[in-house]
């Protein structure tokens, strides 16, 4: 099994150091079997297949010295099962199957102030911080809070490409360090909460600073339709 990051390359090793003379290796990918690389060591070919629907056009390169393929900029695509078939005196096969996971964004930490507004001034949740960390567009990853290295909440999603979302209360004065980590089985991104810039109290200058944002991207709305 091989994991490996959308974008990133990757060398399926046949472990051999040299290919023989007399060796043929032939690379096959997916169900079908399909052809998509070819070395006759011998004859001097080293042949890459644009395949019948083009997933691997300019992707691919052969090791003329041991045979290994390496698939550059890989994408979802291009997960599945290969072949290597090395032939010659001996008969060799060995199969590869690749998972293609999505490169992660680093999660996003905001205060949610539609919680902070409808607090009433003198209850204890007014010494709360409301905030909620997010990604859009992810697939196969876990979000979690974390208080140190402490798990706090996670939440988890499978197959689809949605949005998450996880809130996290915390007092105005914790001074403890909380971190929100989204990771998939092969890579993290982490974002570190910084409690004094989010976390205003539910006052004036809030609701100030929510008028002044919203006649901003006014301004800039009315100037992008007049362009
Ligand atoms: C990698 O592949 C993607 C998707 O096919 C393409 O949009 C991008 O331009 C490629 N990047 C490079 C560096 O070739
Ligand atoms: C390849 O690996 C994936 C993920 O580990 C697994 O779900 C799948 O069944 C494997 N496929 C084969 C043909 O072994
Ligand atoms: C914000 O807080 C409100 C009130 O507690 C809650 O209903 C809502 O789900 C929160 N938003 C997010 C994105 O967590
Ligand atoms: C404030 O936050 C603390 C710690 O996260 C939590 O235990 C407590 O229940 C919260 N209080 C209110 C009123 O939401
Ligand atoms: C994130 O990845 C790094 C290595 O890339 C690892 O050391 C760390 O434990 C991971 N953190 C989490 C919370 O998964």
């Amino acid at each position: 099994s091989v994991s490996v990051t959308e974008g990133d390359s990757v060398t399926l090793k046949t472990n051999v150091t040299e290919i023989r003379e007399g060796d043929d290796v032939l690379w096959k990918f997916g169900a079908g079997k399909s052809q998509i690389a070819k070395m006759k060591k011998k004859k001097q070919i080293f042949s890459t297949y644009n395949d019948t629907d083009g997933r691997f056009r300019d992707r691919l390169r052969l090791d003329d010295q041991t045979g290994s393929l390496i698939i550059t900029n890989i994408t979802t695509q291009h997960a599945g099962v290969y072949q290597l078939e090395i032939s010659g005196e001996k008969l060799s096969s060995k199969t590869f199957n690749v998972s293609v996971y999505a490169r992660l964004p680093v999660p996003v930490i905001s205060s949610n102030s539609s919680h902070c507004s409808s607090s009433s001034s003198s209850s204890s949740s007014q010494q709360n911080c409301s905030l909620v960390c997010s990604v859009v567009n992810v697939g196969h990853v876990t979000l979690s809070w974390y208080k140190g290295n402490s798990l706090l909440s996670s939440i988890s999603v499978s197959d689809l490409s949605i949005s998450l979302s996880l809130p996290l209360e915390v007092e105005y004065q914790d001074k403890n360090s909380y971190s929100c980590v989204l990771n998939n089985p092969i890579s993290n991104q982490t974002q570190h909460l910084d409690i004094s810039k989010l976390c205003h109290t539910c006052s004036g200058t809030a609701a100030l600073r929510l008028t002044l944002i919203r006649s901003l991207s006014y301004t800039v709305l009315l100037f992008d339709s007049v362009c």
